[in-house]
């Protein structure tokens, strides 16, 4: 038996959105409790899958670290650091390359999409970066990884390599990790088309809703945000067809803290031109203290140093006889 241990990342590609809070970061703060051990990754070599410029991934690394604090994630009660610091990641990473197969990362529905028509032209980094999240994943022995609904088939992925490197070697080493996707809002999609999915890579969609925005920004966001002209339906069933009406109501729903079904019977027959407004003020009283906060924790980028040095020492401390032990199976 694996003991419970839960790990999680987020890539500093840019700034983080209303999706990765409701999806990941909001999750990973819940997660925190006393007996469970929690680690938490800024995915920097994953970032470099596609191309960074190198001031603006500093500089994003530490916005994305004081996001996850200014949302909760407590260096004191979990781990906090960076993947390039802990090296076992890239080491097992290599691994695992030997482990999965071409076929398996070939099929991956994210890599197809990043990499387009124009696949020949893709970092060979891009095609390999779910044998990488394994051994992110992997390295700490971690049984459950919360996540949002996208990444779903990575985490699928991820157990196969477990199960192919358990039986290729015949030991029982690695644990078959669960994905832990829950809440109202496990895919939020974009404001501007409801069939994407909101997200911090995507530069030419300007809809999305960063936690560095202001009240303003945020409240011209959501009236601007798709709908169509119908009423809120009085049951979910009435938002099947309804991709954006059904968005704005999960994202209302996570951030209150309900479910779906709650915000739908509350605001059954209400106009877009008055729930918009509502969740408009539930958001920025949502994440208007969580942008202040990280506003002063990028003040002092030394503090945030020292905490992720920290960090990548308790994740090294767990990852390094994990990783020998790798080594021995293997025959190295
Ligand atoms: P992005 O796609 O925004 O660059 P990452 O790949 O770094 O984000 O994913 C970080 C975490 O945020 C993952 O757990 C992912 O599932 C989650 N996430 C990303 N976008 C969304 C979204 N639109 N809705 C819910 N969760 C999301
Ligand atoms: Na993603």
């Amino acid at each position: 038996v694996f003991p419970t241990r839960i790990f999680s990342g987020i890539q500093p590609s840019g700034g983080l959105t209303l999706g990765n809070y409701l999806g990941a970061l909001k999750r990973f703060v819940e997660m925190q409790k006393d007996g469970v051990e929690t680690i938490y990754c800024l995915v920097d070599m994953h970032a470099i899958t596609v191309w960074q410029d190198p001031a603006k991934l500093r500089q994003q690394t530490y916005e994305a670290a004081a996001a996850f604090m200014a949302a909760g994630v407590d260096p004191a009660r979990s781990i906090l650091f960076n993947q390039s610091q802990v090296t076992a990641h890239v080491e097992l990473g290599w691994i695992f390359n030997c482990v999965a197969r071409m076929g398996w990362m070939g099929r991956m529905t994210q890599w197809k999409d990043k990499a387009g028509k124009n696949s020949e032209n893709a970092s060979l980094g891009l095609f390999a970066y779910p044998a990488l999240m394994a051994a992110d994943i992997l390295a700490y022995k971690a049984t459950h990884v919360p996540v949002g609904e996208d990444q779903k088939q990575h985490i699928e992925l991820t157990r196969d390599i477990a199960q192919k490197f358990n039986n290729d070697y015949g030991v029982n080493f690695f644990p078959v990790t669960e994905p832990v996707i829950e809440g109202a809002a496990t895919r939020v999609m974009s404001l501007r088309d409801g069939t994407k999915k909101m997200s911090k890579s995507d530069p030419s969609d300007q809809s999305r809703i960063n936690l560095t925005d202001d009240a303003d920004a945020i409240a011209q966001k959501i009236r601007k945000a798709k709908t169509d002209p119908e009423p809120l339906p009085d049951t979910l069933d009435g938002l099947k067809e309804r991709p954006e009406a059904r968005n704005l109501v999960n994202i209302y729903a996570a951030l209150a803290g309900t479910s779906a079904e709650a915000v739908v019977t509350e605001y059954a027959g209400a106009q877009f031109g008055s729930f918009k407004p509502k969740l408009a003020e539930l958001a920025v009283s949502v994440l208007s203290p969580i942008t202040t906060e990280m506003n002063r924790l990028m003040q002092d980028r030394a503090e945030i140093d020292r905490i992720l040095a920290d960090g990548s020492d308790r994740a090294d401390a767990i990852a390094r006889p994990i990783l020998d032990q790798v080594y021995d199976i293997v025959g190295m």
